[in-house]
Formats: structure tokens, C-alpha cells, sequence
């Protein structure tokens, strides 16, 4: 926040009632007060995560002008809101939230806003009442669904199989997160739409462990499964170790026994790697570098200007297979990135 200058216009000296010189230092008009930042991360449970606390943490610096109070809520709910109590209770400025779920939020978010404290939201998104919370920032989570549902369609049909040959493992994300909600959304449609069929469908929590353990599980029940949508890359890798120790291959040979495994994210070269072998067939990016963009979001509002309620990052889609070379959605087209 940006606090009046002070009133003494150059260094000089005062007298105490003892007669002691008290010397005022000198004030730039470049001085200003720093602005104080509280951030709740929801977690640490993914690569993505990851990337997205290191653009946050060295976008609200010192040399920047911010002291940044930074918690981590450990995907649980109940820690968030200590949280963003806490930084009631310490008056930060602003309060930034990137929620684990989208529920449950109203209460904590009205004592911010009887305490004045202006709430932006990272990432996800909330369900309470859009005047609780100053804007949003993040993706367009049923948009890159749509995209990578595109792909898997030309995908399979340029490989010369029917809509109705794909047999689907759906491992979904943190159950009632808007990243869960909106890829699940997108491929409930495109199943309906396209008419394959989905096997089994179980929250990986967004994890590596977690989406080994279902994908383990899965692969014990049907031995029919030819493809696998993973709502992030963690639990891509999972799924393929466990496809890889169930004797089984994760690639792009659909119409020759392989599993072909999706996913979100494409943040790390070793993902990237991996979907260049083509064992993770094509990703959906999830651009995690919000710091910037949601520092300039607050400068905006310290100027006094107002900021659009919703502010989409730009996001692109990965694969190393030659077949598909854009997609299209809503009549938008989306080149396809090649990973060599
Ligand atoms: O909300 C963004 C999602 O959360 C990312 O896709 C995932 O990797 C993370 O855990």
C-alpha cells in the first residue's frame, strides 16, 4: 500500500524536552511504505505446485516492494482458514488464496472483509459470493480438457480406431477443486459426446503415490483398458509405473496394445522427456507463472484502477506424436506443440 510521504522535507534536527538533538533522516519520494502479503498455498503436492510457489515467492520481494508472509495449508482446508486468519490478525494488505477445494470458504472470507482486506484468488477458484473476493487469476481448466479430448478423438481415428474401441481409466484430481471439476467436466462431455466408454473413474489426489495406487488397482480389475486421462502429470508418472509393472506398455501403439496415458501440466523437462519418448502421448499445459501477472493485478489496485474479475492465463497443448497438428475448440484453433 502506498502510505503518504513523510512531512519532514529534508534532514534536520529537532530538541526533546531534555534538550537532546533528535536528527530525522532523510526521506526519498522513492521510500514508500513496502506493501505486506499473506499467501496461502494450498499444498506442495505436485510438480505444478512447485513451479507456481516459486513464481509466486519471487514475485512479492523486497526489491520488489513486498513482505511476503507465505504458508503452505498442506491440501487441507482447515489449515487454509488459520491461515487467512492469522493474516487478518496481522493486518497484511492483501490476502492471497489459492484454495484446495472450492466450498466452504464464505465465513473466513467475510471477516477479511470486515477487516478491509482485499482478497485475490490464485489458481482455483471459490463458490462464496464473487463480491468476497477482489478477482481471480488462474486457467481455464475445462478449456484444456476440451482441447485434450480433441486430441485423443484425431488421435484414435488417425490411428485407425472407433470411438466406441476406447476404453477409458479416469484418474481425477483433488475431489471438488475447480482443476478436478472442470477436466472432469470436459471429458464427461466428450464421452458422452464421442461415445467411448470409461472403465473406472477414482481420485489420485493429484499425486504420483496416489495415482499409482488406483492405476494398480484398475489394472487388476479389466484387462481392457487402452487409455488412461490423468488430471495431472504426478499422476501420469504413477499410472506408468504401475502399467510398466503390470507387464503392460504406456504408449502411443493404442492400436497395437499400448495404453495411451494423457495429462495436464507439461511444466518440467522431465515431463517433457517423457512425453517426447511418447509414453505420456500428449499434455494439456497448465501455466503455473501467476507471480507476475498477479503482482501486476495488485499494482493495478494500488493505482486505483479497476481489474477484470476473471484474468485467464495463456495455455498450450504438447505432444511428440506427428498425426494430430492442431485441434480445435469453440472454433478457436490450437496448434500443437511438438516435443522432439
Ligand atoms: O490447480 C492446478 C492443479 O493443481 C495442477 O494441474 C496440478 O498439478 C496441481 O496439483
Amino acid at each position: 500500500m502506498i502510505l503518504s510521504l513523510p512531512v519532514f522535507s529534508g534532514g534536520c534536527a529537532d530538541r526533546t524536552d531534555s534538550g537532546t538533538p533528535v536528527v530525522f533522516e532523510e526521506e526519498t519520494e522513492s521510500e514508500k511504505e513496502q506493501i505486506t502479503i499473506g499467501f496461502s498455498q494450498l499444498g506442495a503436492e505436485s510438480d505444478w505446485r512447485s513451479a507456481n510457489t516459486d513464481s509466486m515467492l519471487s514475485s512479492f520481494t523486497d526489491e520488489y516492494g513486498y513482505s511476503l508472509i507465505y504458508e503452505n495449508g498442506q491440501q487441507k482446508q482447515s489449515y487454509q482458514i488459520t491461515e487467512l486468519r492469522s493474516f487478518i490478525q496481522q493486518e497484511v494488505d492483501y490476502i492471497l488464496l489459492a484454495p484446495v477445494t472450492e466450498s466452504g470458504w464464505d465465513g473466513v472470507l467475510e471477516e477479511a472483509a470486515e477487516a478491509e482486506i482485499p482478497v485475490i484468488l490464485v489458481d482455483r477458484r471459490v463458490d462464496a459470493d464473487k463480491s468476497l473476493y477482489s478477482c481471480w487469476l488462474g486457467s481455464d481448466f475445462e478449456l484444456e480438457s476440451r482441447k485434450l479430448c480433441e486430441w485423443v478423438d484425431a488421435y484414435t481415428r488417425a490411428r485407425g480406431m472407433e470411438p466406441s474401441d476406447l476404453n477409458i481409466i479416469h484418474i481425477q484430481g483433488t475431489m471438488g477443486s475447480t482443476a478436478q471439476m472442470g477436466r472432469s467436466r470436459g471429458l464427461a462431455n466428450a464421452v458422452r459426446e464421442k461415445g467411448w466408454n470409461i472403465l473406472g473413474q477414482m481420485s489420485g489426489d493429484f499425486t504420483e503415490t496416489k495415482g499409482r495406487e488406483v492405476m494398480t488397482a484398475y489394472l487388476k480389475r479389466f484387462d481392457n483398458i487402452n487409455v488412461v486421462y490423468c488430471e495431472n502429470d504426478n499422476e501420469a508418472i504413477g499410472a506408468i509405473q504401475a502399467i510398466e509393472s503390470a507387464g503392460r506398455t504406456a504408449g502411443p501403439d493404442i492400436d497395437k496394445g499400448d495404453i495411451l496415458v494423457v495429462s495436464f501440466d507439461g511444466v518440467t523437462e522431465d515431463i517433457l522427456s517423457v512425453a517426447a519418448s511418447g509414453k505420456i502421448a500428449a499434455i494439456a499445459e497448465c501455466n503455473p507463472q501467476h507471480g507476475p501477472k498477479v503482482r501486476a493485478l495488485i499494482e493495478a489496485l494500488e493505482a486505483g484502477e479497476s481489474v477484470e474479475k476473471f484474468n485467464y492465463v495463456d495455455e498450450r497443448i504438447f505432444s511428440a506424436l506427428p498425426e494430430v497438428t492442431e485441434v480445435t475448440v469453440d472454433g478457436v484453433v490450437y496448434p500443437i506443440e511438438r516435443i522432439e
